[in-house]
C-alpha cells in the first residue's frame, strides 16, 4: 500500500538502514524506517487518510510515525530535495538528496536503501560500499568525523560487531581510538549512555561485547572505578544461565536480562560508586531499589547462604520465603548468578518455583463462615496457615480447616 500512495503523489519511497542490512543477512527485523523523497510528513497523512491507522508527526524534523491498529508502526523520515537543493536545481535524478541522507549514517552497512515504488521500485540503492562490507563483515563508518558527530556510535560499533560477528576495520578503529582518546565520549550525556549501554546488554549474550568494551578502555569513560575482571566475567556467564534457566520455566512475568547484567558489571563497585554511576547516566527511578536496597540485601545473603551451606544447616522453606520473597526477580537471579555453589544456588531455584507464591487457600471470608470473627486474629491464623503450607504441614483446604480449628 505504501508505493501506491507514493505512487499517487509521485514521491519515491525507500526503506532503509537496519531493515535492508537484516533483510541482506537474511535476519528478521521488524522495524521498518522509510525515507521519503519529498515531504514524508504530507505522504504519512495521506496514507492514513486510505488506511485504518493513526499517524504522529515532528515537523520539526519532518518525521512521522505511521501507527497500525495492531501496534506495528513505520518511521517515516523526510529526505528533501529543498533541504539540499539550490532552488530550481535539476530534477533529483542521482538521489542527491537521499544519498545525502544515508551519508550521514553510522556505519556502510546502513546505508543501504531499497526502492518500494515508481519505475525503480525493486532495486538496491548502494552509495557506499555496504554490500561489499556485509560480504567482508566488516564495519566501516562513512567519513572521518563519524565518531566525533555522535559518539554513542563507538557504542553502536561494538554492539553490531558482536552481534553479527563482524569486526570494526582497521581504519575505523583507529577513529574510535582516537575519538575516546580527545575525550568525545565523556562528553555523552547521562541518558544517551546509559541507553547505549542497556543496548549491549540486551542483546542476547552481552559478555563478548563488554569484553570489547574493556579492551578499548571505554569502561572508565562509564566510571572512573569500572573494569572487568575475570571474577566479574564469571558472574555474567552465570547470570546468562540463571537467565536462560529463567526464560525456560515461561513464567509469564517478563525480566529485565539487562539490569541482572548491569547487576554483575558493576558489582565490584562500592555503593557510593554505583550510586554516583546510577546519578550520571540518570537510571530511570524505578530501577533505583533493585539498584540500591536489594543488591546490599544480595550480598549479604549470598554470605549468610554459604555460611549456613557450610555448617551443613539448609535453609528452612519459611527461611526462604521470609528472606527472598522481597525481592524482584532480577536480584534473585543475580542472586543466584553469585553463589557459587550448586546446593546454595538450588534452594533459590526452589523458593522461585515451589514457594514464592505460596499462599494460604482459606481467605478471611472463610474464616468468618468458620465463625471466627475478624479482627487482628486473621492475620495471625493466616500467617500461620502460610508457615504451615510452606513446611509441607498442609496440603489442602481440609487440612487447613483442621488446623485453624
Ligand atoms: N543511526 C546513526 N547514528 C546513531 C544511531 C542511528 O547513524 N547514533 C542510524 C543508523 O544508520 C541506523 C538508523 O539510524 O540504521 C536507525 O537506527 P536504529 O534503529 O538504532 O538502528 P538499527 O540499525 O535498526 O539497529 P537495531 O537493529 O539495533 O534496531
Amino acid at each position: 500500500g505504501m508505493g501506491e500512495v507514493g505512487d499517487a503523489q509521485n514521491v519515491p519511497i525507500f526503506a532503509v538502514g537496519g531493515f535492508v542490512r537484516d533483510l541482506l543477512l537474511g535476519k528478521e527485523n521488524l522495524d521498518i524506517d522509510l525515507v521519503i523523497e519529498g515531504d514524508g510528513i504530507a505522504f504519512a497523512r495521506e496514507y492514513c487518510r486510505r488506511h485504518p491507522c493513526r499517524v504522529r508527526t515532528h515537523a520539526k524534523f519532518g518525521t512521522a510515525v505511521i501507527i497500525f491498529p495492531d501496534g506495528f508502526k513505520v518511521d517515516i523520515a523526510s529526505a528533501r530535495m529543498e533541504y539540499y537543493h539550490e532552488p530550481g536545481a535539476l530534477p533529483n535524478v542521482e538521489h542527491a538528496s537521499i544519498k545525502l541522507d544515508l551519508y550521514r549514517r553510522d556505519f556502510t552497512i546502513n546505508t543501504l536503501a531499497l526502492a518500494l515504488n515508481g519505475p525503480e521500485k525493486g532495486a538496491l540503492l548502494d552509495f557506499f560500499g555496504a554490500q561489499r562490507d556485509l560480504q567482508d563483515k566488516v564495519l566501516r563508518v562513512l567519513h572521518n568525523l563519524s565518531f566525533v558527530e555522535d559518539s554513542t556510535r563507538v557504542f553502536r560499533a561494538i554492539r553490531f560487531e558482536q552481534r553479527l560477528g563482524f569486526h570494526i576495520g582497521l581504519q575505523t578503529e583507529q577513529l574510535l581510538r582516537s575519538a575516546l582518546r580527545m575525550g568525545f565520549v565523556e562528553k555523552v550525556g547521562g541518558p544517551r549512555l546509559f541507553n547505549e549501554l542497556a543496548q549491549i546488554l540486551k542483546e542476547s549474550n552481552p559478555l563478548p561485547a563488554v569484553e570489547r568494551m574493556a579492551e578499548l578502555g571505554l569502561l572508565p569513560y562509564i566510571h572512573s572505578r569500572l573494569t572487568l575482571p575475570p571474577r566479574v566475567k564469571s558472574l555474567f556467564a552465570e547470570a546468562s544461565r540463571a537467565i536462560h534457566w529463567y526464560e525456560l520455566l515461561y513464567t509469564g512475568e517478563p525480566c529485565q536480562g539487562w539490569l541482572v547484567y548491569f547487576l554483575c558489571l558493576t558489582s565490584g563497585l562500592d555503593e557510593e560508586s554505583l550510586e554516583e554511576l546510577n546519578r550520571r547516566l540518570g537510571i530511570p527511578s524505578r530501577h533505583g531499589v533493585i539498584l540500591g536496597e536489594q543488591r546490599r540485601e544480595v550480598h549479604r545473603l549470598q554470605r549468610f547462604f554459604e555460611r549456613r551451606w557450610g555448617r551443613g544447616r539448609p535453609l528452612r522453606p519459611v527461611e526462604l520465603h521470609a528472606r527472598l520473597s522481597p525481592l524482584a526477580t532480577e536480584a534473585l537471579l543475580y542472586l543466584m548468578a553469585r553463589v557459587d555453589n550448586d546446593e546454595v544456588r538450588s534452594w533459590v531455584s526452589y523458593f522461585y518455583t515451589a514457594l514464592r507464591k505460596a499462599a494460604p487457600l482459606l481467605s478471611g471470608d472463610e474464616l468468618k463462615a468458620l465463625g471466627i470473627p475478624p479482627g487482628p486474629l486473621y492475620k495471625k491464623i493466616l500467617k500461620t496457615l502460610l508457615d504451615a503450607r510452606l513446611n509441607g504441614k498442609v496440603a489442602s483446604r481440609e487440612d487447613e480447616i483442621v488446623l485453624v480449628k
